[in-house]
């Protein structure tokens, strides 16, 4: 900025007069180049051109005045001059916007590697969920989902472990804290299973029935390989009249076959859940070594991969309270469910369970 005072005017000659606009050009010009917002531009404009205190204004007023007659026309013509060259100035910043200064400092250089933005991916864990889930919704399935904070009667009670039952032992239970004044059935704990979303689908709709569950479930086991106290399942339920053990062997061979390949075999071991009835483990030809016996499945060519069954009559019982239409004389049902990260873990030859969870991006960038 400019606040140099305009000195007075001695000689009146072309060469004085010269000289004297050359140093105010140097000025204005000067201070226009460092105009680089509108505020900056518009005290230029009072500066120069303000009608009272303006430095056009007091050149006027002190040369002008001070001229001799011979020299006023020279002088006028200078000064009228000077004056369309600050105007020049004041609208080519105003026009221009910010100064040259001021845009180079924020100028985009096209030849400077851009910034990276990572490109988001599915979590492998969601992604083997969607793909089994989409397995069935192929199949006719709808999906549905229920609350990670589960009660004690959908958790174990409906699914026919009656309270006390040794078969509680089998899912070691993280229970909400602070709860035993409530009576047991009411009582909060994290689900150790997907199965009581079973209970409330059927509490919501008569039969038939064909839904698939995934969801996160906890159980408070020491973390290990192939151990975590959070993991993931998915479950299935049919329930219509006249469901037989084929359908549900039909239905899991066909699943095997969509989530591993064609040549992948299944096969039936009699188990053991309080909520069916037979029940079942499903085991799959090994697909490492096509069923010949490796590392992977300790030499005996299967891998046990799910729990399933024939719906309990019990379970239906449970369902009766709110919905009548399950009646163990007219429909039948199977029920299967399975562990996300066991299947993830051998699509994507993962060993270390704990590695879906750590949040290490060295792990998570190879699922891009
Ligand atoms: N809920 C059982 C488990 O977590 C799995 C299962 C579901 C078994 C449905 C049979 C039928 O071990």
């Amino acid at each position: 900025m400019t606040n140099e005072a305009i000195p007075n005017l001695t000689a009146f000659d072309e060469a004085a007069l010269d000289h004297a606009f050359a140093a105010l050009e140097q000025q204005a010009a000067a201070d226009a180049a460092t105009l680089d917002s509108p505020e900056a531009i518009e005290a230029f404009r009072l500066r120069w051109l303000g009608r009272k205190q303006g430095r056009l204004n007091e050149v006027s007023a002190r040369w002008l005045k001070a001229a001799p007659p011979e020299a006023k026309k020279a002088l006028g013509q200078r000064f009228n001059a000077f004056k369309a060259i600050v105007e020049g100035l004041l609208e080519q910043a105003a026009g221009s916007g910010p100064s040259d200064a001021a845009l180079a400092a924020e100028a985009i250089d096209i030849t400077l590697p851009g910034t990276r933005r990572l490109t988001g991916a599915e979590h492998p864990i969601t992604r083997t969920m969607n793909e089994i889930v989409q397995v069935f919704a192929a199949l006719g399935y709808s999906v549905g989902v229920g609350p990670e904070v589960e009660s004690d009667y959908y958790n174990f009670e409906s699914m026919n472990f009656p309270p006390g039952h040794p078969a509680r032992d089998t899912q070691d239970t993280l229970v909400v804290a602070g709860q035993e004044r409530r009576p047991q059935r009411d009582r909060l704990l994290l689900r150790t299973h997907t199965s009581p979303v079973q209970m409330r689908t059927m509490e919501q709709q008569p039969p038939p029935v064909r839904i698939v569950i995934p969801g996160k479930v906890h159980r408070n086991d020491a973390a290990d390989a192939t151990h975590s106290p959070i993991f993931h399942q998915v479950e299935g339920l049919c329930v219509d009249t006249n469901i037989t053990f084929s359908d549900l062997k039909g239905t899991l061979d066909h699943a095997m076959k969509a989530l591993f390949g064609s040549s992948v075999k299944t096969r039936f071991f009699p188990s053991f859940f309080p909520f069916t009835e037979p029940s079942a483990d499903v085991q799959i030809s090994c697909i490492f070594c096509g069923g010949k016996g490796c590392r992977k499945c300790k030499q005996s060519g299967w891998i046990e991969l799910l729990g399933c069954g024939m719906v309990d009559p019990a379970v239906f019982a449970f369902a009766q309270e709110k919905q009548p239409a399950y009646d163990p004389k007219r429909i039948s049902g199977f029920a299967f469910g399975m562990g996300v990260e066991r299947i993830a873990m051998m699509k994507y030859g993962v060993s270390e369970i704990g590695q879906f969870f750590a949040g290490d991006m060295r792990f998570l960038g190879q699922f891009v």
